[in-house]
């Protein structure tokens, strides 16, 4: 059990005083009620909330609209990384992105601290499927949708499991991994004879990218979107 307002100060968004005013103001609810006391003791795992937003069980879960040009990572000497597009009390916590995309790469990226729900969200048997907008050079066909559907051998031996694929037309089309191997979408889809020029991540799991967020804007996960993440994984 934890003070509820050391935990909100904890997370490095606010200072005590501050904590004391959000709580005067009825924006903080702990497991759902309003919290009335700053003194209130409160599980690691209760969850909490400022405004609606959650705060997490003591983690922080961020949704991040990666543009291009940065790399997942959470530090590099010579590159930007997109821990560089967040304040600097969120770089102070240990987030990390859940998955990488690649550099030019844009699109849904979660960061977290929570490295138990990150591991289970990568692992290929907890079946989060992950949905990405390619454009390609060509056109993806019925035969493609067959191979991705089938599975396939890369050329070199990498395996890769059944996925899916929907053709939108204009050179465009949906792919659906469950597992995240180095550059597979475009490795795949460059083994079918149709190279991609652009890639987006919109979901993964039950967490689809808030495109009302601009390239390189993010937010904090609501308890809706985190409580579906968990119950996808359990
Ligand atoms: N597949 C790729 O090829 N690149 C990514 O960034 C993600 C999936």
């Amino acid at each position: 059990m934890e003070r509820l307002d050391k935990r909100l100060a904890a997370t490095g968004r606010w200072s005590r005083k501050e904590v004391m005013e959000l709580i005067r103001q009825g924006r903080v609810s702990v497991g759902g009620e309003t919290a009335l006391r700053p003194e209130q003791k409160c599980e690691a795992h209760t969850p909490v909330c400022v405004d609606g937003q959650s705060v997490g069980g003591g983690m922080t879960y961020l949704m991040l609209h990666k543009p291009g040009g940065l790399l997942s990572a959470t530090e590099d000497k010579r590159q930007s990384t997109v821990l560089d597009l967040l304040p600097e009390h969120y770089r102070r916590q240990g987030l990390f992105p859940v998955g990488r995309l690649d550099k030019d790469t844009e699109g849904l990226l979660l960061l977290t601290n929570d490295g138990e729900l990150a591991h289970r969200l990568l692992a290929p048997k907890s079946h989060v499927d992950k949905v990405y907008l390619a454009h390609v050079e060509g056109q993806p066909d019925e035969a493609d949708v067959q191979a991705f559907a089938r599975g396939m051998t890369l050329e070199d031996g990498l395996e890769c499991m059944p996925a899916g694929l929907v053709p939108l037309g204009e050179g465009k089309c949906l792919v659906t991994l469950r597992e995240g191997k180095f550059h597979q979408v475009k490795r795949m889809l460059a083994a079918q004879g149709k190279p991609v020029t652009y890639l987006k991540r919109l979901s993964m799991g039950p967490l689809s990218l808030d495109e009302g967020l601009e390239k390189g804007g993010w937010r904090t996960l609501t308890e809706a979107e985190l409580t579906a993440l968990r119950a996808a994984v359990e």
